[in-house]
């Protein structure tokens, strides 16, 4: 295991099953009340440059429930001071970092000038802890990975990114329904190809969103507008509307096809109520997830990178 969850790429298959079978042994008695505590006296802090619902309750009441402290700190990274310094301080006095940032750079910056784990809790590029949850949630459901179909409708952004390296790590077929000019990172798009030849699962990109979501066991789609693009915003509502999920769309799928959402979810835009509140939906267990998921990714890091102790010097 690396030092730092910046990518959905930095973990191998094994790494990924490891971290659901923790996260499926935590949840029982955190359930019950009875978390472990297994990151007594740790601290995190917790950098957010964009707004969270989410990511920050689900992180701080994590590491509660764990025994350890999460402190929330909201800042631009590089305005007061530089990432770099920021992050050479805070690695002086806590154990563990999340941030989410605008520019993917900024992420990789703070893992470059510590010696202790950084968790991409979202970056313009990736959403690594998201995409767990989701995979947890879908093994819950569906009991299997390999050989399901995986249906991405809509913008081919930072969700959509670290679904298709998941999702070709792990065995899922993905099919990426989007406009022309939409399509995913390239670079992940090269790296997403080059680790399904490996597992051979297909991933692929198709402009018709109900061709798309034919025979899907898993429909998933997020905002149209990503926080950082809200000058984009009525642009993206024109070109994206024929990507609504919708009842058509469900139509297309498998009769017990799974309804995932990132949230927040604006309604009517890329999604109606009708279908995320239906009897498809799963987005409150997606939600919940994110909490035991990411008590694993956080006790693994720190359990596999444990800062070591300086050696004593000679008298
Ligand atoms: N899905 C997600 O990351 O939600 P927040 O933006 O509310 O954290
Ligand atoms: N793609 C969205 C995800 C929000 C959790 C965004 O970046 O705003």
């Amino acid at each position: 295991m690396k030092k730092d969850l910046l990518s959905v790429a930095d973990l191998n298959k094994k790494e990924m099953d490891d971290l659901f079978a923790l996260a499926i042994k935590i949840k029982k008695p955190t359930k019950a009340g009875k978390s472990p505590k297994l990151l007594a006296d740790k601290t995190m802090a917790m950098i957010f440059e964009k707004p969270s619902l989410r990511t920050r309750v689900t992180f701080e009441t994590g590491m509660t429930q764990l025994g350890g402290h999460g402190i929330f700190l909201e800042m631009s990274l590089g305005k007061r001071e530089s990432t770099p310094d920021i992050a050479r301080n805070i690695n002086r006095w806590v154990d563990l970092i999340m941030a989410r940032t605008f520019a993917h750079k900024s992420i990789v910056e703070i893992a470059e000038n510590t010696d202790i784990p950084v968790i991409n809790a979202l970056s313009d590029l990736e959403h690594p802890c998201q995409i767990f949850a989701d995979f947890l949630t879908i093994l819950e459901h569906k009991k299997k990975f390999k050989g399901l179909k995986l249906v991405y409708i809509g913008d081919g952004n930072n969700v959509c990114n670290s679904l298709l390296l998941a999702a070709a790590t792990l065995g899922v077929n993905m099919t990426v329904g989007c406009p022309q000019g939409y399509e995913p990172d390239r670079g992940i798009w090269e790296k997403a190809q080059e680790l399904a030849a490996k597992t051979k699962t297909t991933l692929q990109i198709v402009r018709d969103p109900r061709e798309a979501a034919r025979q899907a066991d898993v429909i998933y789609t997020d905002v149209w507008a990503s926080m950082g693009q809200e000058s984009e915003k009525d642009l993206k509502a024109r070109v994206f509307a024929p990507y609504q999920v919708n009842k058509h769309i469900i139509a297309a799928a498998k009769k017990d096809c799974m309804v995932l959402h990132c949230l927040p979810a604006h309604r009517e835009e890329e999604i109606t109520s009708e279908v995320l509140d239906g009897p498809h939906s799963q987005v409150l267990d997606q939600a919940e997830n994110r909490l035991h998921i990411q008590k694993a990714i956080m006790v693994t890091l720190v359990k596999n990178n444990a800062r070591r102790p300086k050696a004593k010097k000679k008298k």
